[in-house]
């Protein structure tokens, strides 16, 4: 099943290798409605498939990265609706957790302006973050009486030190992107005027990179965080083994044959040849 032609809450623009997901309510600074929770799941599962796909960018139109969940859509016009809560509740999960984090592909949060609540679950779902260095963040559930719901304090206790998780979230006061990269909830903060520029530069990079073996790289860095070290030596050697086998650019006995024999490769110096 193909792309539908357009969505309604969400514009896909896929250029060079790169599919550019953009949250598309900007009169709404891209507040997250059931509706846009829904086009999200189909456009996820259909890019996460496409060949032609080697790197996503999530992004939001007009000023905003997102203002998080659709205070009117998402909760108080769902009050008294439970079913239609569920279906947009489980909708919201899949899509801006289990999809993004455990996409097929390596995926960048381009983080152009206001990023709030319910946006921090896909901000730290996707595997780098660049923020413009005056992007606004804000941790605001506090305001509205609410938690830091949905994954929100899981992924901002994960990615955030804790002095500063609970400053945010329990103040509600904002930071910008400098902070963000301060505190390591973002990978890299630039001026506005570099920001698409950036984050082309490193979804090129990594399409430099065997994608199986990013794919495994990621999941390995992800999973291990929660294990024991005697659970993660045995899931890493597994998970070692089963590379050498799936990955279909060989990197491995290549990289090893051009630094060790025909030495014309060093990984310090240069990005493995042969890979654009
Ligand atoms: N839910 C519903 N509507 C929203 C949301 C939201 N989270 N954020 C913005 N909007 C709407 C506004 O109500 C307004 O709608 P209207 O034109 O019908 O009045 C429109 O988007 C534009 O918002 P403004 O406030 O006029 O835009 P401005 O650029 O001045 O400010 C800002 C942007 C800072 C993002 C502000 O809208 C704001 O503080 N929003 C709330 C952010 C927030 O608290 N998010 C967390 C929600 S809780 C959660 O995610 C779990």
């Amino acid at each position: 099943m193909a792309l539908k032609p357009s969505y309604e809450n969400v514009l896909v623009e896929k250029k060079e290798g790169i599919a550019w997901v953009t949250l598309n309510r900007p009169e709404k600074r891209n507040a997250m409605s059931p509706g846009l929770c829904f086009d999200m799941l189909e456009v996820l599962t259909e890019l996460n498939t496409d060949p032609d796909v080697r790197v996503l960018v999530l992004t939001g139109a007009g000023d905003a990265f997102s203002a998080g969940m659709d205070l009117r859509l998402f909760f108080r016009a769902l009050d008294d609706k439970p079913y239609e809560r569920q279906l947009a509740r489980d909708a919201d999960r899949r899509w801006n957790w289990y999809k993004l984090a455990y996409f097929s592909k390596p995926t960048i949060a381009m983080v152009n302006g206001y990023c709030f609540g319910g946006a921090f679950t896909p901000l730290c779902a996707c595997d780098f973050a660049i923020a413009a260095d005056d992007a606004v963040f804000g941790l605001s559930e506090v305001n509205w009486g609410i938690l830091p719901g949905g994954l929100v304090s899981k992924v901002v206790a994960d990615f955030m030190p804790l002095r500063k998780a609970i400053y945010y979230s329990v103040t509600g006061r904002t930071f910008d992107g400098k902070e963000a990269e301060k505190i390591g909830l973002v990978s890299l903060a630039v001026p506005r005027a570099r920001l698409k520029d950036e984050v082309t530069t490193l979804a090129k990079d990594l399409m430099t990179k065997s994608p199986e073996v990013l794919k495994a790289t990621k999941d390995a860095i992800r999973h291990v965080r929660s294990m024991p070290v005697d659970q993660a030596y045995e899931y890493l050697e597994a998970k070692s083994e089963s590379m050498r086998f799936r990955d279909g650019l060989n990197t491995r006995s290549r990289g090893m044959e051009e630094f060790l024999d025909k030495k014309t490769y060093r990984p310090g110096l240069q990005p493995m040849p042969g890979r654009k």
